[in-house]
């Protein structure tokens, strides 16, 4: 099947078997292997992906069914160079081996605008107020981001950093 989409601001066309990931269409199609492929099942997030600003695992859909979308990988984020997010999770060694790094940063990118836009999560004890991102929320809304090396007190303090609003905390382990 055609499949025409923009990826990190880029028109591709590609001419692909309708079983495709979108995973695979970026890593093995586009050329862009920053998304990584940890257990192709929606479980790790080292997958994730910004499809139209919103984070997707790109294991779990099909490239066809992303005719004209936008598609912003770890790539896209560093196109004028490291995002504050990247340059957060260097300062604040928030990876080990880095093989789930391209997937929680574009997590966390992602979470934050949507905590900025006002969406509550599984956590969030008010509906209706202003959404205070606090390491429990924090953690709530990261946790589709598996990280094997256990470096979560790095990344929770990068995504901390970027989003001014969360308290400070002790950088100490899970
Ligand atoms: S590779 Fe997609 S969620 Fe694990
Ligand atoms: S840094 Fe190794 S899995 Fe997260």
């Amino acid at each position: 099947m055609k499949l025409s989409f923009a990826v990190n601001g880029r028109k591709q066309s590609l001419d692909l078997d309708p079983r495709v990931t979108l995973l695979d269409a970026l890593r093995d199609h586009v050329g862009l292997s920053g998304s990584k492929k940890g257990c192709d099942h929606g479980q790790c997030g080292a997958c994730t992906v910004l499809v139209n600003g919103r984070r997707i695992n790109a294991c779990l859909s099909l490239a066809v069914m992303h005719e004209g979308d936008e598609v912003t990988t770890v790539e896209g984020l560093a196109r004028d160079g490291p995002s504050a997010l990247q340059a957060a999770f260097v300062e604040h060694d928030g990876m080990q081996c880095g093989y789930c790094t391209p997937g929680q940063i574009c997590s966390a990118t992602a979470m934050l605008e949507e905590v900025a836009a006002g969406w509550p999560s599984h956590v969030s004890a008010d509906l209706t107020s202003k959404v205070e991102l606090t390491q429990d929320e924090l953690r709530e809304r990261m946790s589709g981001n598996l990280c094997r090396c256990s470096c979560y007190p790095g990344i929770n303090a990068a995504i901390g950093q970027v989003a001014t609003e969360v308290p400070a905390e002790e950088e100490t382990a899970d």
